[in-house]
């Protein structure tokens, strides 16, 4: 008789945004006439750049002639797209990777949930806490997290507190992890690493023999010079490091699926490489991006595009200087919204993390996300995207205030 993965029957029924969704609407049933402001899930509010839009329909049309029409696309991406990415995000940046060293795929959300099947189901991983839920859902469901206690904390996984204490940023594990979870500038506390602090933990990885999965996809958001945007800017990177992008969060991507993952040749385990693995991977299960949409991922990089994105971040980011004085100014401690479109707050009166979502949503009619739906050290802690319109931005500090 079949049998189902039951791993899957460990996870909580349903995924943190989810939840936050359906409590949302449930709410808005209730309180048809109240406008609700959602600063909750890190999605996109402004509409794709012109550069972008005009590529997209350009692609659009070659789809509709015969002389110009595609078909499959190539396994790892189309080259126009692996080389400028390669030239601009890495070559400008004194990276040393190569256009075929870029997997290119429908977005990093995929990609950090994937790229643990190369692995074998025994190796250990260690994740921050809080930490984007994705990295260990799919290592729950892949059998290598064994057995939660009732906070929801796993015990084969090994958290990494990232705490006030400590600036919100890991210190190396007492126990040797196998691979590494990291996301800077971070998901969900808006904490970023100085690069010597990144090139401790390639060192780290390259003695210990881990892999680090280095999730960059709010790179763009980077505004101070210390911080890495790309853990190949560490020397020894190639030999330990995975890293994922996303056109997401940097060009408005997040309804048209966009993503790449690096993987150096010289990244090998057991003298086998990582590349060939999740080549052989992507080859089997997946059949690209869409075409028109790399040809709107390579308009990103044109010099019309670059200038476009760069209005529509500084216009998030000015979202997240809104949230961040304003919450100073309503004495709420914060942190994270200058290198990220995240903002941390602790919450007040030590309400838990659910509690004042439910006194948010019910009293102001604003939306984030509880702190505790990260990890456990996420308690007492709550998240606001800059992601919204800055009109519902502005509405919302006010409405805060005025609790
Ligand atoms: C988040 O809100 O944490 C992100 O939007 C989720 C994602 O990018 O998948």
């Amino acid at each position: 008789m079949v049998k189902i993965n039951d791993n899957y029957l460990k996870l909580k029924s349903s995924y943190l945004f989810s939840d936050i969704a359906r409590k949302v609407k449930e709410f808005e049933s209730s309180n048809p006439d109240k406008k609700i402001i959602r600063l909750g899930i890190g999605d996109v509010t402004q509409p794709i750049a012109p550069a972008i839009i005009a590529a997209l329909h350009g692609a659009v049309d070659e789809m509709a002639d015969e002389a110009t029409f595609k078909g499959y696309a190539p396994d790892l991406g189309y080259e126009f797209l692996r080389n400028t990415i390669a030239e601009n995000d890495f070559k400008a940046r004194g990276c040393d990777i190569a256009a075929d060293e870029i997997f290119v795929s429908d977005g990093a959300k995929s990609d950090s949930g994937n790229i643990q099947e190369i692995f074998a189901v025994d190796n250990k991983i260690a994740v921050c806490d809080p930490v984007y839920p994705v990295y260990v859902d799919t290592n729950v469901m892949a059998g290598r997290t064994g057995t939660a206690r009732d906070d929801g904390v796993w015990s084969d996984v090994i958290y990494m507190p990232c705490s006030a204490e400590n600036g919100f940023a890991p210190e190396l594990p007492k126990t040797e992890p196998d691979l590494i979870y990291l996301c800077f500038p971070n998901n969900p506390t808006g904490a970023t690493i100085t690069k010597s602090a990144l090139q401790a933990w390639v060192d780290y990885a390259n003695k210990i023999g881990a892999v680090i999965i280095y999730d960059a996809a709010y790179e763009a958001y980077i505004s101070e010079n210390d911080v890495p945007h790309s853990i190949y800017e560490c020397d020894g990177a190639r030999t330990c490091a995975i890293e994922l992008h996303s056109f997401s969060k940097n060009a408005g991507f997040t309804g048209v699926r966009l993503g790449y993952t690096v993987i150096p040749k010289d990244l090998k385990v057991d003298g086998v490489m990582l590349h060939s693995l999740w080549a052989r991977r992507h080859g089997t299960k997946y059949n690209g991006a869409p075409y028109i949409v790399q040809k709107a991922g390579a308009a990103v990089y044109t010099d019309e595009g670059k200038a476009q994105i760069k209005e529509q971040i500084a216009y998030y980011m000015r979202n997240a200087s809104c949230i961040l004085d304003g919450l100073k100014s309503a004495g709420y401690t914060v942190s994270g919204g200058v290198n990220a479109p995240y903002i941390w707050l602790k919450t007040p009166d030590r309400m838990d993390s659910w509690a004042f979502f439910d006194y948010l949503l019910k009293e102001a009619g604003i939306v984030g996300t509880p702190g505790v739906g990260f990890g456990p050290h996420g308690e007492g802690y709550f998240r606001l995207t800059a992601f919204g319109s800055y009109e519902n931005t502005k509405e919302a500090i006010e409405r805060i205030k005025s609790l």
